[in-house]
């Protein structure tokens, strides 16, 4: 691994289908102080169309971790692989950027996330929204103390419509993969969650129950600093990617909301329409370049990237004690689930 500025950081992309191929994209020439260098994926031509820039296309790990022009791997693949190759990854003593969740339960996580602490090599989560200029902005203002003490949180977030079964089946659950999202929003505005109190059905898609997963969840939070919080979340909304984050404080209040593609509004015989962002690939394209940009930096400057192995720790924590709430019908409190 480089801390040598004059270098750009080498990158291997280990998984290249649609986040991975994205990330790929913008490390091969979006992201400055990096190149792609290779991409590893068993499917030949998804690696192929994904290793762009003269990056060596393969499906074999271990070879894209033995090449010395590797100093960091973004970690792309389905969530079930991620914690075997993270252990990989750290022993070869590359930089990693790991796709959330680190697994699908919180042994694992803290298990992997021991081993890249002891191996010593940097690590970040793609906890992608904090680095969405809104987003950000309320996190900061937050800190900051715009709005006083934090009376009420609220976040909401839908995908237009269900994933692919395979992605389900390895997906370990809606908390884990799509509401932590949500979670860790709400642990970087407020803080530490101390009890959740989850809903959960199947009203989108009956292949969730296939699975023992739910497609739409209501959880309440208590914050460890008295504040509450109610997420919201959604597989469908068949109008596009909806999501907003709104935060009551004695002083007022801060929405982010309303990110269209653009600010027109259209109005025809189908009454008015805004320019909505299908997909979440295109409304965080910004943020996920940013939070590739943020991790270079990090490990160009010999800093700690963030969010780091805590907060991939923490805000799994915090989707277990849904879990556990949802199928038990009752408060958890996160301290009972112990790692
Ligand atoms: N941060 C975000 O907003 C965000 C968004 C989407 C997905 N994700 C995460 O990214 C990961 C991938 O999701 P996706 O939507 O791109 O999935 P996907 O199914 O579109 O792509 C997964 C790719 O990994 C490849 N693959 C399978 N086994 C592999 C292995 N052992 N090693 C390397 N590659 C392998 C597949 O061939 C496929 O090309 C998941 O963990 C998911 O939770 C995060």
């Amino acid at each position: 691994m480089t801390g040598d500025r004059s270098t750009p950081l080498g990158f291997a992309v280990i998984g290249a289908g649609r986040i991975g191929a994205l990330h790929a994209r913008h490390l091969a020439g979006a992201v400055d102080g990096a190149r792609l260098v290779r991409v590893v994926d068993p499917d030949a031509g998804a690696a192929r169309r994904a290793a762009l820039a003269g990056a060596v296309a393969g499906d074999d790990l271990a070879e894209a971790l033995a090449d010395p022009a590797v100093d960091a791997v973004l970690i792309a693949s389905p969530t079930v692989h991620h914690a075997d190759q993270l252990e990989a990854a750290a022993a070869a003593g590359k930089a990693i950027l790991c796709e959330k969740p680190v697994a699908d339960d919180l042994s694992g996580t803290v298990r992997a996330m021991d081993t890249v602490r002891r191996a010593g090599v940097p690590f970040q989560i793609g906890f992608n929204r904090r680095f969405d200029p809104a987003y950000a902005e309320v996190g900061r203002a937050v800190r900051a103390g715009e709005l006083g003490p934090v009376e009420l949180f609220r976040s909401q977030s839908s995908d237009p419509g269900p994933a692919p079964e395979a992605y389900i089946a390895a997906s370990a659950g809606f908390f884990h993969d799509s509401v932590i999202h949500d979670i860790d929003t709400a642990r970087f505005v407020c803080g530490e969650v101390e009890r959740v109190t989850a809903l959960g059905r199947v009203r989108v898609d009956p292949l969730y129950a296939k699975y023992g997963d739910v497609d739409t969840s209501v959880l309440t939070l208590e914050f460890a600093s008295g504040a509450l919080g109610v997420l919201m979340n959604s597989r469908r909304t068949v109008y596009g990617h909806d999501l907003r984050v709104e935060v009551h404080g004695a002083l007022g209040k801060l929405v982010a909301e309303d990110e269209r593609a653009t600010k027109v509004w259209r109005y025809g015989p189908g009454g008015p329409r805004g320019d909505y962002y299908h997909h979440f690939l295109d409304r965080f394209r910004d943020a996920y370049r940013l939070e590739v940009q943020a991790f270079v930096d990090a490990v160009r400057a010999g800093r700690a990237p963030e969010p780091g192995a805590v907060d991939a720790v923490e805000s799994l924590r915090v989707a277990e004690a849904a879990r556990l709430s949802l199928r038990e019908g009752r408060p958890v409190d996160v301290a009972e689930v112990a790692s």
